[in-house]
């Protein structure tokens, strides 16, 4: 008997999901097993870009996940709502789930997960991080043997593209914007990716993997790409790094019970790392561990394809355990934290920074910063005067690692200095 799916939207994934599961030759037998039984769209009149018959298509979404006939519900609405209400549904009628929602599981994972595992079925969730990019089954499983200390990620497409192209091209962020707009690498309305709203959906997912606990997703620091200019990705470029969106998931210290931090901001990589050469609309998840070392994860992080690929994936995976018709969870497939992860306040990270200084152009100035710095325990790496913006010179400041706290203290007392005009702009280096 085959297992019947009821897929949630047709957009650009559900449209995709169709297409590689309507041609399923050359692809893993199991799929042939799928029969799409029922597709959830808002508009039946809709011109689609994949055949299904007449029968299949609805409007009622609440039927499909109530369905008795349906074995796996395919969430691929996106958005908060309907897609949570219909997911707890889906659960609490004992259907298994698949859903590509990164901003429902980073809020609502808990109590899918616990709402899953009270009604013995599986929530999978690999096309909610990185697209195409296994990444969530190998963090569940092939490495979870290891002791994570560590996952940085490239895994928002759109401010990858636009970082690239400002690298490139030595543009301003807003022209960047308006022509990935105008391209359709960027929404309309781009806020949830240049801000970092989405790698912070993705970047908590992941940090759960890794490090076995539940995120707040409050507690993730969010900063996007706004703020980048072309002259620090200038300077950046001239002191040996690229400028990245990364999202970071990380032990404080190498002891495996100490807290986390998770928190996603632009980044000077240095150019030798191997995040630094991930260009384009790419994603990529560098994940370090004991005793693996460090392994990294390429691939496209958006788009029908690469997205139908991992979610149909997940089907392929869930069709192996209902034809295998065990009356238990396979324990590698369920999520079952339970606990909160302890996260570090941003003030007491352990990080190094950058700074670009407007100052006077006057005798002893570099030596008053010096001086700040080390009034705080702030030790600088390097500091250098290479260019002027109108009268006033400018000052790059590369730190070693220092608490945050201590660098915003040093900053403070900076400010109060009469040579200095501005702090146009600080980031963090990896
Ligand atoms: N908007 C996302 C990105 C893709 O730009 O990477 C979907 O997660």
């Amino acid at each position: 008997m085959g297992v019947k799916l009821g897929i949630l939207g047709l957009g650009t994934v559900g449209t995709g999901t169709v297409q590689l599961l309507q041609d399923s030759r050359f692809r893993h037998p199991l799929l042939q097993e799928v029969e799409i039984y029922r597709v959830g769209v808002r508009s039946l009149d809709k011109p689609r870009a994949v055949a299904l018959p007449k029968s299949v298509l609805t409007t009622d979404l609440e039927a499909i996940v109530t369905d008795p006939e349906i074995d796996i519900v395919v969430e691929v609405i996106g958005g908060l709502e309907p897609a949570r209400s219909l997911i707890l549904k889906a659960i609490q009628n004992g259907k298994h789930v698949v859903t590509a929602n990164k901003a429902v599981i980073s809020r609502f994972g808990n109590k899918i997960f616990s709402a899953a595992n009270q009604a013995g079925v599986y929530v999978m969730l690999e096309a909610a991080v990185g697209g195409g990019i296994p990444v969530i089954q190998p963090l569940k499983q092939s490495l979870r043997v290891n002791r994570i200390h560590t996952v940085t990620g490239i895994v928002n497409g759109t401010t990858n593209y636009i970082l690239w192209r400002m690298q490139t091209e030595g543009s301003h962020f807003s022209d960047v914007l308006a022509d990935a707009q105008r391209l359709g690498y960027a929404e309309a309305d781009p806020t949830a990716d240049v801000d970092g709203l989405d790698a912070a959906d993705k970047i908590a997912i992941l940090a759960s993997l890794a490090f076995g606990g539940l995120i707040k997703l409050e507690n993730v620091y969010c900063e996007g790409i706004r703020q980048v200019s072309k002259t620090d990705i200038a300077y950046a470029e001239k002191l040996g790094f690229i400028i990245k969106l990364l999202a970071i998931a990380k032990r404080t210290t190498p002891s495996p019970s100490s807290p986390i931090s998770v928190r996603v901001h632009p980044t000077l990589v240095p150019k030798a790392h191997p995040l630094a050469s991930i260009n384009d609309v790419n994603n990529a998840i560098l994940i370090e561990g004991e005793p693996i070392g460090q392994v990294m994860f390429f691939g496209p992080g958006a788009g029908a394809g690469a997205t139908a690929s991992a979610v149909s994936s997940d089907i392929l995976n869930l069709v192996a355990a209902i034809k295998t018709s065990t009356t238990t969870l396979n324990p590698l497939l369920p999520c079952r934290n339970q606990e909160y992860c302890q996260i570090v306040p941003m003030a007491e990270l352990i990080t190094r920074f950058y700074a670009r200084f407007l100052t006077k152009d006057q005798p002893g100035v570099i030596g008053k910063l010096g001086t700040c710095f080390g009034n705080h325990r702030v030790s600088l790496e390097s500091i250098v005067q290479t260019g002027f913006q109108g009268e006033l010179a400018e000052i790059v400041v590369v730190t070693h690692d220092v608490r945050e706290g201590d660098f915003r203290q040093a900053l403070t007392e900076i400010q109060t200095l009469a040579a200095v005009d501005s702090i146009p702009s600080l980031l963090q280096v990896l």
